[in-house]
């Protein structure tokens, strides 16, 4: 089965090199029947696919209705002056395209695909490292060169960042959230209904949060973030990227990671780190009853996805203890609005 297909507008260095690609509708698993007809009309063998369409190829696929949707789309991007990009991924292996990456990164921040849910292997490899500017993507080489001219047509030539990833919010905003500050989040990142990222919060590509959140702390890459959960400012979630960490960190539901706080195990639901704790998978945690004795000592990572869950630095005698989480967090309706 043909795992997705998508039919976008993207930008190329004076190479002819591509350096990123919008896909307005990419299609997730879609109907074998589209998948044949787009084959049989432009003439493709079944395997992963990177094109770039002629304005002969795009007309035929707008003209050939029964591919429904990517008919409708290449209607649409008749005309366009930007290269037209056509990626077809019959198999989720390692990515083979700079676009091919993008579509990846596409069916995450539009919620088709859950983040580990498709292959990543090897995509930084294939991610040009990018000037995003008002003028959208810069190969860099081209920069100075592009500036200069800006300049003088007596225009400013703005550099958002420099990156290999861009910022979600120019390819898609997902419906019911808000994000204070855009750049924050990285295209790839998957930002559920009802998730507010305030302006201290980050959200990296394959990680995100399941449905309603409030994030002012970091989203690693790879971290997942449950329903109900919130991360307080400037909180840390570790990722697996860089540093040797190869737990995949992940939240459970209606849980709080405090202000500062940083968690390097898996947490369950309804738990709370206090503010300013960070748990690594070997920090040693005393155990306590509801009366406070102490009842055992554990490394964290033997807590790993637990649920009930108080976790807290002793302030007098600053030993790491865990106890039972009485007072689960209630979400503030009115701050966790969105509408
Ligand atoms: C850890 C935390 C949840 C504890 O809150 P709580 O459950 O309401 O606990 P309280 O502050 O009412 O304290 C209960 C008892 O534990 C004690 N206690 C609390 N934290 C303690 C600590 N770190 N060490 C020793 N004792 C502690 C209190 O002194 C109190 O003792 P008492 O029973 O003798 O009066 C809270 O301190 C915290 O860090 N919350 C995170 C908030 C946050 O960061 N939100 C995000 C904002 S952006």
């Amino acid at each position: 089965m043909t795992v997705a297909i998508g039919l976008g507008v993207g930008t190329k260095n004076t190479n002819g090199e591509w350096l990123e690609v919008l896909f307005p509708a990419p299609l997730y698993q879609p109907e074998s029947a589209t998948a044949q007809g787009l084959r049989d009309a432009l003439e493709l063998p079944t395997e992963n696919t990177t094109l770039t369409l002629s304005d002969d190829q795009l007309a035929k696929l707008a003209e050939t209705h029964s591919l429904g949707e990517v008919s409708v789309q290449a209607e649409k991007l008749s005309g366009s002056v930007n290269p037209i990009a056509l990626v077809i991924i019959e198999e989720d292996g390692t990515a083979s395209s700079t676009p091919e990456v993008y579509l990846k990164l596409h069916l995450i921040s539009h919620r088709l695909v859950k983040p580990h849910g498709i292959n990543l292997d090897g995509i930084f490899g294939l991610l040009p490292n990018v000037a995003w500017t008002n003028k959208g993507a810069i190969d860099l080489a081209e920069l100075p060169q592009r500036q200069l001219a800006a300049r003088m047509q007596g225009e400013l030539l703005e550099v958002k960042s420099v990156d290999k990833f861009p910022q979600m919010t120019d390819y898609v905003v997902p419906s019911g959230v808000r994000i204070a500050d855009t750049s924050r989040v990285r295209l790839g990142a998957y930002i559920g209904e009802g998730t507010t990222i305030m302006h201290e919060g980050f959200v990296n590509f394959n990680a995100g949060t399941e449905g309603t959140s409030m994030v002012e702390g970091r989203i690693s890459a790879g971290v997942m973030v449950g329903k109900g959960s919130d991360l307080g400012g400037g909180c840390s979630t570790m990722g697996t990227l860089s540093g040797g960490g190869n737990i995949i960190i992940s939240v459970g539901e209606s849980s709080l990671i405090g202000a500062n706080a940083g968690i390097g195990i898996p947490l369950g639901d309804r738990c709370t780190v206090e503010s300013g704790l960070y748990i690594t998978a070997g920090t040693k945690v005393i155990m306590l009853d509801a009366e406070g004795n102490d009842v055992d000592a554990v490394k964290a990572r033997d807590l790993a996805g637990k649920p009930d869950l108080l976790f807290r630095r002793n302030s007098v005698n600053g030993r790491v203890e865990c106890l039972t989480n009485k007072t689960a967090i209630e979400l503030n309706e009115a701050l966790h609005a969105n509408n």
